[in-house]
């Protein structure tokens, strides 16, 4: 066997750092199933946030966090997304996510992170309950100026029947992706990757580990209930749609050192979404 020279060693650690180098400037999503427990009202993983904020501080351009156990449940308890809501039962959902965004907030303050918290109810309308707008003017001019940018999923302004619905963070992803332009987008949920079926239910499920976008949304079978925002099958599919800009990645947000490996270009659990 060969033994490896001072040119093979320097060669692997230059490919090491130009990976490094490539996982910079992301979007990242944390999922609201991992700072948060989705089955108890509006509790936050404190420590998870600050574990995965000091992790990922210095990778992201444009941090998104779900509505998890604050935005789900209230929007649940209101019924928003499946009948006509009023301004003031949505501003009960605006204002529980506006608890949770003060805490993830404060953590990255926390790092001393440098980071603008933007809300999606002041740049995007919905029409029966899909995107229909988005004034991204603003958010280009950030974007130029080297901004970095919190934001999360929210309750918008729907010009359909419903008043007001949900803007989810995934969708999120999908509209800063189109403007960032990032080099990958992160999802972190509370479980490996997207599987072929929904790991916690079906015991037979595999993990997809590498597939390109247009492959993706026949691979999986989701339960199409899960949250409000339409599950997993919505999901993958706005992954699918991210996955014609940048390449996405869905890894587990409680699996820190997997997160750190990944980071740093080595070899790490989870599901790649190649571009195309
Ligand atoms: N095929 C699948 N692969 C992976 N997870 C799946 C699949 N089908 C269903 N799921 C479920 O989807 C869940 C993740 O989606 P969920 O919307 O609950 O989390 P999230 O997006 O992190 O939270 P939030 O919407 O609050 O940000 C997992 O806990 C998993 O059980
Ligand atoms: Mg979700």
């Amino acid at each position: 066997m060969r033994h490896l020279g001072d040119q093979d060693i320097l060669s692997i650690l230059l490919k090491q750092e130009w990976r490094e180098l490539l996982l910079r400037d992301l979007i990242v999503k944390l999922g609201g199933s991992v700072i948060t427990n989705k089955a108890v009202k509006e509790s936050p993983r404190i420590d998870v946030i600050r574990s995965l904020v000091g992790i990922l501080k210095d990778r992201f351009r444009v941090l998104i966090h779900g509505g998890g156990s604050f935005g789900h449940y209230v929007a649940y308890e209101v019924g928003l997304n499946r009948r006509p809501v009023s301004f003031e039962d949505a501003l009960k959902v605006m204002k529980s996510m506006d608890r949770l965004s003060n805490i993830v907030l404060r953590s990255l303050e926390e790092f001393n992170a440098k980071i603008l918290l933007i809300r999606p109810r002041e740049f995007v309308i919905n029409k029966e309950l899909r995107l229909y707008k988005v004034f991204e003017d603003a958010l280009v001019e950030y974007k130029k100026r080297g901004a970095n940018i919190l934001t999360h999923g929210d309750v918008v302004v729907d010009i359909g029947k419903y008043n007001f619905s949900v803007c989810s963070g995934d969708v999120l992803a999908l509209i800063f992706a189109r403007i960032f332009r990032p080099k990958a987008v992160i999802f972190l949920s509370d479980v490996d990757g997207i599987y072929t079926k929904d790991p916690k239910r079906d015991p037979s499920a595999k993990l997809i580990e590498d597939i390109s976008g247009s492959e993706l949304v026949g691979a999986f079978e989701g339960s199409s209930s899960t949250d409000v925002t339409g599950g997993m099958k919505l999901k993958v599919e706005t992954i699918k749609r991210i996955s014609e800009i940048t390449d996405v990645y869905v890894l587990n947000g409680f699996k820190l050192d997997n997160l750190k490996r990944f980071l740093s270009g080595d070899d790490f659990v989870g599901t790649r979404i190649r571009r195309g």
